[in-house]
């Protein structure tokens, strides 16, 4: 996967084209459009067929519904905040990649028995960061880490370093790939 996921709002269909050129013009190749919005499936099927040379999934997937709205959209890979078994499977069945959101160890050994082995970790700044990442690494020695939430410029170096880091999430990508847009018009 790449190694950076930003977690893209979408109020407006008509929003799209400005926030994936912006992403594209700043060399980022995936894009996790979020369910938190309505037109969040009708976003991934206009991003799907319109950037092809771009990963394009969804996020904010909360339940096995959702999960097939994106997944006919064309999402090639799905984000929860937390784990859902639902999806999961689904995911399973269609050989889409699934990353659930898990912070605890009871939680990532719900994934790896879902056959999970890459998980997002959110929020991150509030879960103890980089150092409960670390902790969490060491009965766990085979997952790798989506750090998401509070990660910006200031602590993504941080993380980075850290080789159990599988990418990075965050909304502070697409908000600086518009402002460095909004620069160079
Ligand atoms: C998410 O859903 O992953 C978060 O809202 C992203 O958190 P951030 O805005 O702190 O990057």
């Amino acid at each position: 996967m790449e190694k950076f996921v930003p977690v893209v709002v979408i109020k407006e269909l008509s929003e799209t084209d400005k926030i994936l050129t912006a992403l594209k013009n700043s060399g980022i190749k995936t894009a996790e459009i979020t369910f938190r919005t309505a037109c969040a499936a009708e976003a991934i099927a206009y991003a799907v067929k319109n950037y092809p040379d771009m990963a394009i999934g969804a996020g904010t997937v909360i339940n096995a519904k959702q999960c097939k709205e994106a997944l006919a959209a064309g999402a090639t890979f799905i984000v929860s905040p937390g784990l859902s078994e639902g999806v999961a499977k689904i995911c399973a069945k269609k050989n889409i990649p699934y990353y659930p959101g898990c912070v605890t160890p009871t939680e990532i050994m719900a994934a790896l028995e879902l056959g999970i082995t890459t998980v997002k970790f959110f929020p991150a700044n509030v879960y103890g960061g980089l150092k409960a990442l670390k902790a969490l690494s060491a009965p766990f020695p085979q997952v790798k880490f989506i750090p998401t939430g509070g990660v910006d410029r200031s602590n993504i170096d941080e993380f980075l370093a850290f080789d159990k880091i599988a990418a990075i999430g965050g909304s502070f990508f697409v908000k600086e790939a518009l402002e460095k847009m909004e620069a160079e018009q």
